[in-house]
């Protein structure tokens, strides 16, 4: 079984760190038979889930529910929860037991977005025995101070600080940090600075691994398609047919059908 001191493996052998999200047992039973190395119950179940219009929206209690139903279904995973929007912000007392309660529904660390007036809580955690994923660039936990989902770090001062705050990040003890929507040549500058793997989403190929929302992959939602996410079936069409299929059945009278009921 795949667990966290596996990413310092992946990053120094060279091999290239799966990460998809999920949020509920039905799909998490899938992907557990499924060579992924690691599933993020991440704040994007605000959105996709949950239909708010950015990830502000999602609690701790919201999460803790994800992620105990992702770990019902996917016992053998690495699960790694999101920390929702300010729940490490709340002092010392609450934000670790927003981080008990995540850990105990299921995860086996978690994930924190940005690093300024992080470092302390995330330095805690490591010492208590709790992995933690760091988390930079279009942070969309920030969506207000961004302006909106927009690509950061694209001067030469602001990919500097992103490369210092993933050095202190490191230094803090993250295992692993999550790169997302920023230029490609800034992504493999602060890869190869650091000793810890990146996960990249929307930060091209240069990071030690990748990301991506699962109903991107899918295609659930085919008005909404994220330029760097990759569709590889459009299941909102077969969706839409399986339902029509079978309401058509139940008006045409051939459902349900012998030996789909007993007498
Ligand atoms: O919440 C999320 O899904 C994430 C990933 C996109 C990195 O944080």
């Amino acid at each position: 079984m795949k667990t966290i001191p596996d990413f310092q493996k992946w990053k120094t052998a060279g091999t290239p760190i799966t990460l998809v999200t999920c949020y509920d047992a039905a799909t998490s039973k899938i992907l557990n038979e499924t060579s992924v190395d690691a599933l993020l119950v991440g704040d994007s179940c605000a959105m996709v889930v949950h239909g708010f219009d950015s990830t502000i929206h999602a609690t701790v209690d919201m999460i803790c529910s994800h992620t105990a139903a992702t770990r019902r279904g996917a016992p053998d995973k690495i699960i790694i929860a999101d920390m929702p929007f300010l729940s490490y912000r709340r002092g010392e007392e609450a934000s670790t037991q927003a981080v008990a309660e995540l850990i105990r529904a299921g995860a086996n660390a978690v994930k924190v977005e940005r690093c300024k007036g992080n470092i302390k809580l995330i330095g805690q955690l490591v010492d208590a025995g709790v992995p933690v994923m760091g988390h930079l660039g279009m942070t969309p936990q920030s969506v207000n101070e961004f302006g909106g989902f927009k690509m950061q770090a694209r001067d030469d001062l602001a990919a500097q600080t992103l490369l210092d705050e993933a050095l202190e990040l490191e230094e803090a003890g993250c295992f692993s940090i999550v790169i997302e929507c920023i230029p490609a040549h800034v992504a493999e500058r602060v890869t190869d600075a650091l000793a810890i793997p990146t996960i990249g989403i929307g930060s091209g190929p240069g990071n030690s691994g990748q990301v991506l929302v699962i109903n991107d992959i899918l295609g659930l939602d085919s008005k909404f398609q994220p330029p760097f996410a990759r569709r590889y079936m459009d299941a909102d069409q077969m969706i839409s047919r399986a339902v029509e299929g079978y309401c058509e059945d139940v008006r045409e009278g051939e459902y349900p059908a012998e030996g789909e009921y007993r007498s």
